[in-house]
């Protein structure tokens, strides 16, 4: 067997082997490979509903529908949140749609109603089915189903036997709480619908080796180098400053000079992203960069000019009102930059804002997915936008900027290319997309597949 590289994994985890990295075309394309995901996987697995603000009151719910299942999640008590199969135990209409508050769940088809908790409180003429089994209280209420939060994201499993969703989280919570994600809210949030499969979406945002080629506006303000991490079936990536040069110089494989006076570059690349991302920098910090310009003399040091542009966010926040995390710098080397929580949820953060996505299948079409964008932000407590929801049939009548624009052309792009007779497997990189290879370990454990083993 030949011998590929390592990646960067701690002690522990496994590297991919020679043949891991090949991924049979079929595990994108197949009808077969759905099904098992939908019998074996999604029914398995933690998956992210929305955050904890969208249901603020007693009665508050929010609705999530993966395949052929529809969860709701409502807040029952000030401190306590509940989540039922969205269906009527009658004759099977759906419950609730969207999101929005209610101090009673009825059925528009007959009638019955339920309390907030999910018990029957209502069956129109129950009287007819006098004598009959299979009619008590017990068997009329909603079938609950686990939820839990972390860090204002609410998460639900459809799996009585699953871990509980701090042991399947782990170690992400240990290395990336210290950013405090529970102290932000809205920004936007955004659903599209994308002509791909859902791992090709995810993949398309599990490594960060397509960025130098895909994002190459983003080598005027950024070194490309990067390296990942396995953690169990989740994954996290990053740019080791070893192998980078510093935030906001241009990339070494351009052969650009680092400019003397760094001030206008760091200015500019914060510029950059919120022009065309409106994410990852609060607009306070975006505002806050260009203190530079005016505060620094042209001679100061890069790192210097990193740091004083660091202090100047923090102390815009503080100014606000809305806060700063509290965290070290080790504590920032380990949380890395993006992480991959298995199998659906990708985020990426800065101090005070993030970026997270979420995907899944669209219906039983191996070849679209339902893709989310949230981009959130700290916002001084009280102040924050109202929460909106946009939803878009097609990605392209969406305004999603010219970075995410770039990543759903591949996105499509890529699942096109997968049904070419000339192309049998895709060749991950072992060593800048391990969290690929890593990600389709995971999905052949649920799915009971083997390495290498092709379906449908
Ligand atoms: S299906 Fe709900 S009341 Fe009949
Ligand atoms: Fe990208």
């Amino acid at each position: 067997m030949a011998t590929v590289r390592q990646d960067l994994s701690p002690p522990g985890a496994k590297s991919a082997s020679a043949a891991e990295f090949m991924l049979p075309k079929t595990l994108y394309l197949s009808r077969e490979v759905a099904e098992l995901e939908k019998r074996h996987l999604w029914p398995r697995v933690w998956q992210v509903v929305g955050r904890v603000e969208e249901l603020p009151a007693v009665g508050s719910y929010v609705t999530y529908d993966n395949l052929d299942e529809s969860i709701f999640v409502i807040r029952t008590a000030t401190d306590k949140l509940q989540a039922f199969h969205n269906v009527c135990s009658h004759r099977g209409r759906r419950l609730l749609d969207g999101s929005g508050k209610t101090q009673q769940i009825a059925c528009r088809f007959h009638g019955w109603r339920y309390n907030i908790d999910g018990r029957i409180q209502t069956v129109v003429e129950r009287g007819d089915w006098a004598g009959c089994p299979h009619m008590s209280d017990a068997d009329l209420s909603l079938k609950s189903v686990r939820v839990d939060t972390w860090q204002g994201w609410v998460f639900i499993n459809l799996d009585p036997n699953a871990p509980p969703l701090a042991k399947y989280l782990s170690p992400v919570p240990e290395r990336v709480d210290p950013y405090e994600f529970e102290k932000w809210r809205y920004r936007w949030h955004k659903a599209v619908i994308v002509q791909c499969n859902w791992k090709v979406a995810v993949e398309a945002f599990n490594e960060f080796y397509h960025v130098t080629a895909t994002h190459a506006q983003l080598q005027q303000y950024q070194d490309d180098i990067s390296r990942c991490e396995l953690h169990g079936d989740h994954s996290m990536m990053n740019y080791p400053p070893e192998l980078n040069r510093m935030w906001g110089a241009p990339a070494a494989r351009t052969g650009m000079p680092v400019p003397k006076d760094m001030r206008p570059q760091l200015v500019a690349g914060v510029d950059e992203f919120e022009r065309t991302l409106k994410a990852l920098w609060s607009p306070r910090a975006v505002a806050a960069t260009h203190r530079l310009m005016t505060e620094l003399p042209p001679d100061t040091p890069h790192e210097v000019a990193l740091g004083k542009m660091m202090q100047y966010w923090k102390e815009a926040a503080d100014a606000e009102g809305a806060g700063w995390p509290t965290i070290t710098p080790e504590q920032v080397a380990k949380a890395g930059y993006d992480w991959q929580v298995f199998p659906n949820f990708i985020f990426l953060m800065n101090f005070d804002a993030g970026l997270f996505y979420r995907i899944r299948p669209n219906g039983d079409d191996p070849g679209s997915c339902i893709f989310d964008i949230w981009s959130l932000v700290r916002y001084v407590p009280g102040a924050e936008p109202e929460i909106k929801h946009e939803f878009y049939e097609r990605w392209q009548d969406c305004e999603l900027g010219l970075i995410l624009t770039q990543d759903f052309l591949n996105m499509e792009h890529v699942q096109r290319g997968l049904k070419s007779s000339g192309f049998t497997h895709a060749r991950a990189n072992p060593l800048q997309e391990s969290p690929i290879i890593n990600f389709h370990r995971a999905v052949r454990k649920y799915l009971g597949i083997k390495e290498g083993e092709e379906l449908g």
